[in-house]
Formats: C-alpha cells, structure tokens, sequence
C-alpha cells in the first residue's frame, strides 16, 4: 500500500510537470495503457486473496479515477496555453487599410458629374433628377415640339410602346428621353420661381460613331426669375466655363441657333487649338462647340404653368460626356461603355479625390490617373 501511495505522488507530480501534450501522453501510456503501470498492478489483482483483491482492486480504483482526473486538468491547462501561445504569434492587425488601397476607379463620367454639381451648386443651384422613359408631352410637346414638328427629327429618337397589346402608335407611346430638356417642364410643374436648377442625367439617341452612342449623359440647366436676362445666361455660363476647365481666362463666343424650347438661342463655343495630335482649350485660332443655350419660350413657361408675362429665364443643356472627352482627352466616346477595366485603370479616377470648388475640382495632380 504503501508503494501505492508513493506512487501516487510520483505520477500526480509528473503529471503537472508536463511540459507539453506529447509528454502528457507519454505519462498517461506508462500509467494506463496496455502495459502501464496501473494495468501491471490490476492484472496483478487475480492472484490476491479474495478480501486483499476487493480492497486492492478499490484503490487501484481510486488511484485510476486520480489519475484521469490530474492528466485531464493537466491537458486543459497546455491546450489553453498553447492557443494563448498561438494566438500572440498569429495575431492580424484589422486596422490597417486594404492593399493596394486603390484599386477601384471613378469612370471619368462620374468625375464630370461631381464637378459639373460642385461648381453650379456654388452657384446656388440645386440638383432635380427626373425619368429616363419619359412620356412625348415632357420630351416633346411641352417644350414647344407639338406631333410633327420638323424639329422633331433633330432627334433619333427611341420610341418605346405604351401597350403591350395595342398596335403601336407613335403618338401615344413613350420614348426614352433624348434630352433632359424635359426636366425644365418638370421642374416648373413642381416648383415656384425663383427657379435655379441642373438637371444631370442619361439621355438616348439612336446614333453610334466615335463622338456619338445611343446613351449619353446631359446636364440641363434652368433659371427663371422676373429680370432674368441673356447677360445672366452668358455671366452664368463663362463662369461655368473657367471653372470647369480650370482656367482664370478661355476665349468664347455665342453663335445664334435654333431650338424649340428657347427664343432666342445660342451655342456656346470655347476657343481651342486643334492639331492632328491634340486639342488644347483655352488657347489657340479655332473654336469648338460646347453647349446649346437661349432664353426659354413663353409657350415652354406657359406648358409648364408659368405666366410668361411675369416671369422669363435661360436654359442650357450640356453633354457631360463630350465636356469628359474634352478635359481628360479622351479620343473616342463608345470606349466609355465598354466596362474594359485596362481602359478605367487609366483614364479612371482615385475615390479619395472628392471634387470641390475649395478642395480642387479634378485634382488629378495627385496620384490619380
Ligand atoms: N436639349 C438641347 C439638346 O439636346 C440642348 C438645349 C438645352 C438647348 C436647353 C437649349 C436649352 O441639344
């Protein structure tokens, strides 16, 4: 018995001494295992007398359930610190910023829109969003293009059917916008003036070549008040034109032209230089066509519930893609739509660089493009 006892202690204290799961191991198959110690004594039971085989075979027992009982605390006590151990060595710092930190690209549409927004917002304009399939009164008739109006087919114009079942009727159906012109009557239907708003959006014609593809973006602007004048639209606009190109002089001029909705009406056009190889605004004998713009027909306030007697004002309509084409020298319009990742990864933009009239407006001279 008392070879138990200090057997005991030798094996308790061995277990605690363990150093790691294999050597707990290794002590529990000295102990218990086929040819352990403990089993060598259990075996040893059959041979006792029957009353020293029934107190020794309860010891032995007990000394087993001891055991079991020290290898588990022990094997906790290692496992425990052998994740602590792991979890201080693979620690992963979920603070630092992805890598590479600019991967993704502001399509150079986007980077005009945001500028286009900054420098009229501080003007004092707000942001109007309106529909893409827009119904003929909005698109057309309200703007002074009642049904076959010859300026009607100034626009191909996608006609989309107002049934499923009908017959298709030109007159009934909707289209897709071909301007955001329409947003002018929108606005009027909703506001009361003083009005000063853009209008930015997707517009659709059916056309498709190196400056031209079926889905465009336009931004429409509109100001009605009771002394807004032409010298507004022009000051308004000039300003627009510097700001936008980043430049504090750009030569431009208002050629007379038609359309519709303003009387009378003009496009804009900066003074370039235009060579083979580059096209530089701001500098230079030619001239390129920038916007179309005028003062809005009476018959377009009227349509839109304004009294034209009251109240006159300008509107402008932009191609943001053609302004895009422009600034970043971009040669041809249809590689805008083509999703090619190469073709964003260099004409793109770094999400960091927010536009702002304070904080720079393309700030491309930092690692953005
Ligand atoms: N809607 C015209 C176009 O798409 C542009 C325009 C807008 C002209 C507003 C005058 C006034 O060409």
């Amino acid at each position: 018995m008392e070879d138990l006892e200090s057997l005991k202690t030798q094996i308790i204290n061995n277990i605690n001494l363990a150093s790691d799961i294999k050597a707990l191991e290794e002590i529990r198959v000295s102990v218990m295992g086929k040819k352990g110690i403990l089993t060598e004594q259990m075996k040893g039971l059959g041979a006792l007398p029957l009353e020293q085989k029934i107190a020794t075979g309860k010891k032995l027992n007990v000394l087993k359930a001891e055991f079991e009982q020290a290898l588990n605390a022990r094997k906790e006590v290692l496992e425990t610190a052998e994740l602590n151990k792991k979890l201080a060595t693979e620690t992963i710092d979920i603070t630092l910023p992805i890598r590479p930190e600019t991967q993704g690209r502001i399509h150079p549409v986007s980077k005009i829109y945001e500028e286009v927004v900054a420098i009229f917002g501080q003007m004092g304009f707000e942001v109007a969003e309106g529909p893409d399939i827009e119904d003929q009164f909005h698109n057309f008739n309200a703007l002074n293009m009642p049904p076959n109006h010859p300026a009607r087919q100034m626009q191909d114009t996608f006609y989309l059917p107002h049934s499923a079942t009908e017959e298709f009727d030109m007159d009934k159906s909707y289209v897709i916008r071909t301007h955001t012109s329409g947003m002018q009557i929108r606005t009027m239907e909703n506001k009361k003036p003083p009005i000063r708003i853009i209008a930015p959006g997707r517009t659709y014609r059916s056309d498709y070549d190196a400056t031209h593809t079926p889905m465009f973006h336009q931004v429409e602007g509109l100001v009605i008040d009771k002394t807004t004048t032409m010298a507004h639209l022009k000051g308004c606009l000039y300003d627009f034109v510097k700001a936008f190109f980043e430049l504090d002089e750009i030569p431009v001029r208002y050629r007379p032209s038609y359309f519709p909705f303003t009387e009378p009406s003009a496009e804009l056009d900066i003074g370039c230089l235009k060579t083979k190889t580059e096209l530089k605004v701001g500098a230079g004998n030619d001239w390129l066509e920038i916007l179309g713009c005028g003062m809005v027909h009476p018959n377009v306030l009227k349509a839109g519930g304004i009294d034209p007697d009251e109240y006159q004002g300008f509107a402008f309509g932009v191609g943001l893609d053609r302004l895009a084409m422009l600034k970043y020298g971009i040669p041809d319009l249809r590689t805008f739509f083509e999703s090619d990742v190469r073709w964003l990864k260099n004409y793109g933009f770094s999400p960091l660089d927010f536009s702002s009239m304070t904080g720079g407006l393309s700030n491309n001279g930092g690692q953005t493009r």
